[in-house]
């Protein structure tokens, strides 16, 4: 059953002078997007790159309210999946955006989840030095995460977005209705971005999570929307104050530590999905908060349980296939890309909202704690 169509999109302003943009959110945005595109910027032509999945679904009506607007379209699809985010693709797809004379003042629409913005976004930060791009994004975890902030990037043989740039879009327009489409799968781990907001940095956001969750999942109505707009207000605030994460920006990798090598473990497989890791990584980073005294023991349960209850991964145990032994789990850890002068950067808590950077983490704490945790049954 298809929801109403809302009047009222919400805009989240991300507040960087010049190169400040709106994020635009709401049901059936797509419709709008040429007219919203031309108003930005008049008589250019847009490339729309995307994936083969999101292809099947969206790019027929992104197409078609570009040309309704009067924007000259052409487009590139590229393979799904995280292995797009390769030199190979890089190359193929600043050549096919050269071959299409999409030249400065023209414009890349990236239409599709975190590695479509995230190559696309790439591919604008570098081809001609710079073209304006705009993101479409269609995966939960797109429209509330890496759609915003501008950090761009395609992997290396030596870990993931190790080659990138920061370079911030002019527009991203979330149209919740493309969640329709989105695999249930998917669409639980990109929640885990949502959870992730209120876990950092919002109390009454993740009450508002425990009470409304499941109109979140169920959409249908404004809960879904809601959510997706403070997560996005939370981004913006953050990135507005550190656009490239030389402090706070930080907090935002809530989990990342834990949950990259957990991703690492699984070779960045569908065994564990990137939301997935992240959700396993907070639950870690609340356990070990509370193994630490920082966080009382029953305030990190009730943050596991929520993460639990939304049927995400948050025991080592919940990972399918097993994982290797703590020696090689700590170094994983200790190749995350967030190690400074040797020592990894770990995000915990004090609380529910209340996390912190934290750069000297004792090594044998860690070990101790992840000994215990693969032991448990
Ligand atoms: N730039 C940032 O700040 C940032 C932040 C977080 C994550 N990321 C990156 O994002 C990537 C993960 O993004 P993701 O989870 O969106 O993955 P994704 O882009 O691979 O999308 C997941 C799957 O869903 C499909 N899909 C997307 N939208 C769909 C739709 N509406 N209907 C049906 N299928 C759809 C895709 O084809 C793909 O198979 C990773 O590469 C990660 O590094 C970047």
């Amino acid at each position: 059953m298809t929801a109403p169509l809302r009047a009222d999109p919400a805009i989240v302003k991300v507040a960087l002078g010049g190169r400040g943009y709106d994020i635009v959110i709401g049901r059936g945005l797509i419709a709008s997007l040429g007219v919203r595109v031309a108003a930005l910027r008049p008589g250019a032509k847009a490339a729309i790159v995307t994936d083969e999945n999101v292809a099947r679904y969206h790019l027929p009506a992104v197409e078609a309210a570009l040309a309704a607007a009067g924007v000259a379209v052409s487009r590139v699809t590229v393979p799904a999946g995280e292995s797009s985010k390769s030199f190979r693709l890089f190359e193929q797809l600043s050549e096919a955006i050269i071959a299409a004379r999409i030249e400065r003042g023209d414009l890349i629409v990236a239409l599709g989840g975190g590695v479509a913005g995230d190559l696309a976004g790439f591919v604008a930060s570098a081809v001609r030095r710079g073209l304006d791009y705009v993101q479409v994004p269609t995966t939960l975890l797109a429209q509330v995460d890496s759609s915003v902030g501008g950090k761009t990037a395609i992997n290396s043989a030596h870990g993931k977005n190790l080659i990138g740039a920061f370079h911030q879009p002019i527009l991203v327009v979330a149209d919740t209705a493309t969640l329709d489409t989105l695999p249930p799968r998917e669409f639980c781990a990109g929640y885990a971005e949502v959870a992730k907001y209120a876990l950092l940095g919002d109390t009454a956001f993740f009450s508002w999570l425990e009470a409304n969750w499941r109109d979140v999942f169920g959409g249908g109505s404004s809960a879904r929307e809601h959510a997706i707009a403070v997560s996005c207000r939370a981004k913006a605030a953050i990135v507005a104050r550190d656009e490239r994460e030389t402090g706070e920006r930080a907090l935002l990798n809530l989990g990342h530590t834990f949950g990259h090598a957990l991703e690492a473990a699984c070779g960045f497989s569908d065994r564990l999905l990137h939301g997935e890791a992240v959700a396993a990584g907070m639950a870690l980073a609340f356990g070990f908060s509370a193994r630490q005294g920082l966080i009382p023991a029953a305030e990190a349960e009730r943050a596991i349980r929520h993460l639990a209850e939304v049927g995400l991964p948050t025991t080592l145990q919940d990972i399918p296939g097993g994982l290797p032994g703590v020696e090689a789990l700590m170094d994983l850890i200790a190749q995350d890309k967030k190690v400074k002068r040797g020592m990894p950067t770990f995000i915990l808590v004090r609380g529910i909202g209340a996390a912190f950077v934290e750069n000297g983490v004792d090594q044998n704490e860690v070990r101790a704690f992840l000994s215990e945790k693969l032991a448990a049954k």
